[in-house]
């Protein structure tokens, strides 16, 4: 596994109020290149800690060693603080000679070791290395298990077993835990939302805010106090405060949906937002600073957009650090037997009703249809199938949108799809596959290598 880029470095925090002591132990672990920081009280270690951000993820020292003994706060104290924030983070006691009670007990506490003084430099950097040993095993478990979850989570909501979806999937959980903001490319109703969600979840950022700015459904004047906020007062309508999107997204993501659509002078601000990480609500002079992961999502290209000047193209740029692009269903077809199985027992189960029998013709047909309107169009067709109303069916060549194909191209998608589902169908048993497809079994083989199934 590759190292994931939120990964800090592992440092040990000192806490010693003899300044002696303190120097000794940080000069130890500076000549074996332990990174470490040193502080003289346990409040000052609390505030340290404090600045670092959340414990859960694995922020802040790796290991802490600390003097039991201590002015204000004691170090046993300060043990429960440190393992109320995260029980898994070693803490080293030092204990003066003949201090074995307390040793003792702290060890009860859930200490992970503790070391008597006077104690030699090589002793001490054992000890911290085991205990950061310790640690780095534990911040590896920690991120394998949020992998698997997002993993998980990610496979039940994006649905479709073909290699264009699968390669979706790896990239939100690639760029999931990157903090690299990212452009989203589709056609409409190919799961831009769904896959900024996604992408939200995958992220450290899931416990703050996701927030939604549909830059193409907001009034030109009102785009500016709903995005950065106002004070109270500051134009007219302007009563109370108002916190803004961006500030809303602090700590979280902002969606800008349907970015292309964003009025010019908005771009202007918004890039100086991106660029400072800070913004100005409307009325104020206070800069007030921003931590959100941007995500943008567009239909179009933007890249042409902004070469032709409809599009500022140094926030073009800044948006498009990452590109996410969403293949288009016709791309797919694979998928569209199991979104519409999904989506049809979904509307089935919401309205009460008989899942709809499985049905080659009506499948055939599903399959051999462009979707223009992608996977939205489909979940509309599977709610009225569901419903029983099949009236505004698609059939071959019922899409008008559909750029015309050559046919050998519209009956090569066509086939490899039909394989596909069967081969799925019957878990990848050619032989069963062969057999509902009419077949000879070496006709599929040779079919299977050409479609690179
Ligand atoms: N791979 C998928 N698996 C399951 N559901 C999906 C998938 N892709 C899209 N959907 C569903 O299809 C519908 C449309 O998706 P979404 O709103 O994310 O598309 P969009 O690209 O934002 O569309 P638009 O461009 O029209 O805004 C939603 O109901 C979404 O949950
Ligand atoms: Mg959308």
């Amino acid at each position: 596994m590759p190292p994931s880029p939120t990964t800090p470095p592992l440092t040990v925090l000192i806490v010693e109020d003899d300044a002696n002591v303190r120097l000794g132990c940080q000069q130890a672990l500076e000549l074996e290149d332990i990174p470490v920081e040193a502080v003289a009280s346990a409040e000052e270690a609390q505030r340290r800690l404090a600045g670092s951000g959340g414990a859960s993820g694995g922020s802040g020292p790796a290991v802490v060693v600390t003097d039991i003994r201590l002015p204000g706060m004691d170090g046993l104290d300060l043990l429960r603080s440190l393992h109320a924030a995260d029980p898994e983070r070693p803490v080293v006691l030092m204990t003066g000679h003949g201090d074995v009670a307390m040793a003792v007990q702290a060890m009860k506490m859930g200490a992970h070791d503790f070391i008597e003084k006077p104690f030699s430099p090589d002793y001490l950097v054992e000890v911290v290395r085991r205990a950061l040993d310790k640690r780095r095993l534990t911040l590896e478990v920690r991120e394998l298990r949020d992998r698997l979850q997002n993993r998980q989570s990610i496979d039940a909501r994006l649905v479709g077993g073909s290699p264009l979806m699968d390669r979706v999937r790896r990239l939100i959980l690639d760029l999931g835990n990157s903090a690299a903001d990212v452009l989203i490319h589709g056609e409409t109703g190919t799961g831009k939302e769904l896959t900024a969600r996604c992408l939200h979840d995958a992220s450290p950022r899931r416990t703050g805010n996701f927030v939604a700015i549909n830059c193409g459904g907001l009034p030109e004047s009102l785009f500016d106090s709903e995005i950065f906020g106002h004070e109270a007062g500051s134009f007219t309508g302007a009563g109370k405060r108002r916190i803004g999107k961006v500030e809303h997204a602090n700590g979280g993501t902002l969606f800008l949906d349907e970015i292309e659509s964003m009025p010019m002078p908005v771009q202007i601000k918004f890039l100086r937002v991106l660029q400072e990480r800070s913004l100005e609500r409307l009325g104020s002079n206070t800069a007030i600073p921003v931590d959100c992961r941007v995500v943008a999502a567009t239909k179009v290209d933007l890249r042409a957009l902004a070469d032709r000047g409809q599009f500022r193209a140094d926030l073009y740029y800044r948006l498009n650090v990452a590109t996410l692009p969403l293949p288009p269903l016709r791309d797919r077809r694979e998928d569209i037997p199991l979104l519409f199985e999904q989506f049809a027992l979904q509307a089935a189960l919401r309205h009460g009703r008989p899942v709809p029998e499985p049905d080659t013709a009506r499948m055939a047909r599903l399959m051999a249809y462009d979707w223009p309107g992608n996977v939205r169009e489909l979940r509309n067709v599977a709610d009225r199938c569901a419903l029983g109303i099949e009236s505004g069916f698609p059939s071959f060549g019922d899409s008008a949108s559909a750029a015309p194909r050559p046919l050998a191209d519209a009956v090569a998608a066509f086939e490899r799809a039909m394989i596909a589902d069967a081969l799925r169908r019957h878990d990848h048993s050619l032989a069963r596959a062969a057999e509902e497809l009419q077949i000879p079994k070496t006709t599929l083989h040779d079919k299977i290598r050409k479609h690179e199934l």
